[in-house]
């Protein structure tokens, strides 16, 4: 398996979209499928949060501070939706809001993997090489394994707030 940092992250963003897919596919009666298509989503989203801001993000900041503007665009862009997510994480599937909320989120982050794709990451592969991209992204399995799953465990809580006022 690849050690590359952007291919493990693109795969990650590869199974949020498929998660985003299937809810929107999932049709309006579907109440309870779409809840556990939402729980999936907040699990895959706040692994994939940490591991970004607790190590691609910093890293590609201090080599590369010329993408410093950048990274912090993601931050805020991240803080939108860890929000969201968090509302949701509070909410029934059947109430009122559930899917008009779960539709912001959808929308918010594919703009932001859209972005990352397409923009951000081929700067940083230009930047940073081959090698360097191997060891950040080994660095973020590791960091994977102590990932929250869920973002009502404080550690995800505190990064939110650390990433808002630091
Ligand atoms: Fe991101
Ligand atoms: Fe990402």
């Amino acid at each position: 398996m690849s050690n590359d940092a952007i291919v493990l992250l693109k795969d990650d963003h590869k199974q949020v979209r498929k998660v985003f897919r299937d809810f929107q596919s999932a049709g309006e009666d579907a109440t309870e499928r779409k809840g556990r298509l939402v729980e999936q989503m907040i699990e895959l989203l706040t692994q994939h949060t940490y591991i970004e801001n607790e190590v691609m993000y910093p890293r590609v900041r201090a080599l590369l501070p010329e993408l410093e503007d950048d990274v912090l665009e993601s931050y805020e862009e991240h803080h939108v939706a860890d929000v969201l997510v968090m509302e949701l994480v509070g909410m029934k599937p059947d109430a009122e809001r559930f899917d008009a909320k779960t539709t912001v989120l959808i929308e918010n982050v594919r703009h932001h993997i859209d972005e990352e794709e397409q923009e951000w990451f081929p700067k940083v592969r230009d930047g940073l090489g081959r090698k360097v991209l191997q060891e950040i992204g080994a660095e973020m399995t590791a960091a994977r394994k102590k990932a929250p799953r869920s973002p009502a465990q404080p550690s995800a809580l505190k990064k939110t707030i650390d990433a808002v006022i630091s």
